[in-house]
């Protein structure tokens, strides 16, 4: 492993896993991060010192891999909706091998726990030597994107030993909600009332994680419902729907139950067709903008004998929850952080589905904390 330590040096103390140990630290580790990118004193966004000028950035170039692509899915909507930047994203191994047109005011993104995933890596020398101004955001400050970045955003997330990515994927989206923030403040796109606004938002995450987390049990018993079936879909929309892939994957990863990430309204165009009793729909939808077409589509899946299990507020519950299979109910947050706080119920609902299983939730067959080889 290159994460930083050795799964020796750090404890699992009353965790049964490291990963159930990492998805409870979020609401530590993800307020630990936004402690180093807000201004304490007048609630602003606080970035590490720069020699280059944000405001002449005119793209933005996100690469990852895995979790942390995802990660980047989302900050996708983030800098498009705030800063109006144009965002350009794709995982690492088709970047480089699809001749990306690269110009001048292009700021290249890496995304990495690690900082040593090589396609990612590959993929930022690549955008160096074609000029472009490199960000990264890892989490092992000694890495070797960490070194090679003109720009380092380090998450503070600290040693994740879990091969599944848990905690680094929100501190991921923490630093990235606030760059996003802090390109709109630099493009004058958002005023200081503004930037305030979204960094309240962003320190309300550490407390909904948390509300998140109490319930585990809940999802625990669900996972009984999961672990027999073949095939689970997850739908979402909007910058949810990056989060309705990460669940698939986090399934994939540890329970090797085959599972897609569909965004909801792209369902009848084919997903619909495996729709029957046997195939368990995770509906990821907070009460907002896009709640009514998210709950018009699960109704399609329902029409269809789809059980579905929807992930929502006490609100949402109540207009849509009758007659789903299960509901998990989340606490009641904006949308800007929601992607941080439906994470928590993705993440547990992989974990109590693994250990209903009885597969190796930590080191799962196949897979590498970091993945060293193109
Ligand atoms: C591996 C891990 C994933 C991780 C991905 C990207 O596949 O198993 O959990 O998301 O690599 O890793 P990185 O360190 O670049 O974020």
């Amino acid at each position: 492993t290159t994460s930083g330590a050795s799964a020796s040096a750090v404890e699992k103390g009353n965790y049964r896993h490291f990963m159930q140990k990492e998805i409870f630290e979020q609401p530590t580790v993800v307020a630990q991060t936004l402690r180093s990118y807000v201004h304490q004193a007048n609630n602003t966004v606080a970035l590490p010192q720069m020699d280059f000028d944000l405001s002449t950035i005119r793209r933005v170039t996100i690469v990852a891999c895995g979790t942390s692509y995802y990660a980047g899915l989302v900050a996708k909507y983030w800098f498009e909706h705030f800063a109006r930047v144009p965002v350009d994203i794709d995982v690492a191994s088709e970047f480089r091998y699809r001749d990306p047109v690269l110009e001048e005011g292009g700021l290249a993104l890496f995304i990495s726990q690690s900082g040593e995933t090589a396609d990612t890596l590959a993929a930022l020398r690549h955008c160096k030597a074609a000029g472009q101004t490199i960000g990264v955001v890892v989490n092992v400050p000694t890495s070797s994107m960490a070194r090679e970045a003109d720009l380092l955003l380090p998450t503070h997330a600290g040693p994740e030993i879990g091969v599944a990515s848990t905690k680094a994927f929100t501190c991921q989206l923490a630093v990235l909600a606030a760059l996003a923030a802090h390109l709109a403040v630099k493009k004058g796109r958002m005023d200081r009332a503004e930037e305030q606004e979204v960094v309240k938002h962003l320190l309300e995450a550490p407390a909904a994680l948390n509300a998140a987390l109490d319930h585990d049990e809940d999802i625990a018993s669900m996972a009984h419902l999961i672990a027999p079936a073949r095939d689970v879909l997850y739908l979402g929309r909007g910058p949810d729907y990056p989060l309705a892939l990460e669940g698939a994957l986090k399934l994939k990863e540890i329970s090797y139950i085959h599972a897609e990430g569909y965004a909801s309204g792209e369902m009848k165009h084919g997903p619909i067709a495996l729709i029957d009793e046997a195939v368990p729909v995770i509906v990821l939808a907070p009460s907002g903008p896009l709640f009514e077409k998210t709950v018009s589509n699960m109704q399609e899946v329902r029409a269809r004998g789809g059980k579905i299990v929807l992930i929502s507020d006490a609100e949402g519950l109540l207009e849509a929850g009758e007659g789903c299979l299960a509901t998990i109910q989340m606490p009641k947050v904006h949308p800007l952080i929601a992607p941080l706080v439906y994470a928590v119920p993705v993440q547990l609902l992989a974990y109590h589905t693994a250990c209903v299983k009885g597969t190796d939730v930590d080191q799962p067959r196949n897979l590498a904390k970091s993945v060293t080889v193109e």
